[in-house]
């Protein structure tokens, strides 16, 4: 059985595509910067509607979609059917592509055959690794260096929050605040064209921007930063559980799902499901045929 044909979310056609020139006119000007993730196609159309200005495929698929527990686990064949069916969907964000774990940190070749993956089998536009240390730095630039914009992250990057020592805030002590500038200095010498800082204190962001010319998108930031972004189950309430400190629910999706799925089970069990109104009808003469046939 097919299912219906897919109705286009509406979506403003006057409105320009996303370019870094573009990311960096909006920065100048002090326009908030509007970044959220995606995993498929319905997601991708909700963000191409609400006119937002970078979509991120992020590996936080691992846990939203996939339902791993950590980020790690994601293979790069996984990421580009997402990013396949999110690039379906969007027309004027810029497409990101995250690069998940151990894709990027083998070799600077291995780092651009994954980042070229991204952007010829799933059309994304830039990708985006985590981490500001040397071997971070190092591929970010062999990547940019092979014509592929790169988006930094630091902070808690969630590919190595063991080594972190947990998913917690980064950046508590004058010490490791200053290594975070450090890295995303490193990472805006290197050719970044955008940072993500996550969950860092509110007052080291202060104190970080005015070292840095590139956008900073934040996740648990403050509010300081150039834009920012959220997990799209997070901000929708598509999963159990409060999430970080720093998620801001719009919706409670899950519990919706729930209770749309538990109404169908019911009427499916009541025999309140299908109605005549779900029902195809045939001509009785034909059906009187059908009969005789059948004996
Ligand atoms: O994978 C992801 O969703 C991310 C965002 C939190 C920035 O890296």
């Amino acid at each position: 059985m097919s299912s219906h044909p897919i109705i286009q979310a509406p979506s403003d056609p006057s409105r320009l595509p996303m370019t870094l020139p573009l990311l960096i006119e909006k920065k100048r000007l002090g326009e908030p910067i509007v970044m959220v993730t995606a995993y498929d196609y319905p997601s991708a159309r909700a963000a191409e509607a609400a006119g937002v200005d970078l979509v991120l495929v992020g590996d936080s698929a691992a846990t939203t979609v996939l339902g791993y527990s950590a980020t790690t686990p994601v293979e790069l064949d996984d990421m580009l059917v997402l990013a396949r069916a999110v690039r379906r969907g969007l027309r004027s964000p810029l497409l990101i592509g995250d690069l998940p774990f151990g894709s990027y940190e083998v070799s600077d070749e291995q780092a651009i055959t994954t980042a070229m993956r991204m952007i010829k089998e799933a059309g994304c536009e830039a990708v985006k690794l985590e981490g500001g240390g040397e071997s971070s730095v190092r591929r970010a630039r062999a990547i940019i260096g092979a014509g592929i914009p790169v988006m930094g992250h630091v902070g808690l990057t969630p590919q190595t929050a063991t080594a972190l020592g947990g998913w917690k805030a980064q950046g508590r002590t004058a010490g490791a605040a200053a290594r975070i500038a450090q890295e995303a200095q490193a990472l805006q010498d290197a050719g970044c064209f955008a940072l993500v800082f996550e969950a860092i204190p509110s007052a080291v962001t202060e104190e970080l921007m005015g070292l840095l010319e590139i956008p900073v998108i934040g996740i648990g930031a403050g509010p300081a930063t150039d834009g920012q972004v959220l997990v799209f189950h997070d901000l929708l309430g598509i999963r159990d559980g409060l999430g970080a400190r720093f998620v801001k629910r719009y919706a409670n999706l899950q519990q919706e799902m729930n209770d749309g799925v538990g109404a169908y089970a019911q009427d499916v069990r009541a025999r309140r499901y299908p109605g005549p109104e779900h029902s195809y009808s045939i001509n009785p003469a034909e059906l009187a045929e059908l009969r005789a046939l059948l004996g």
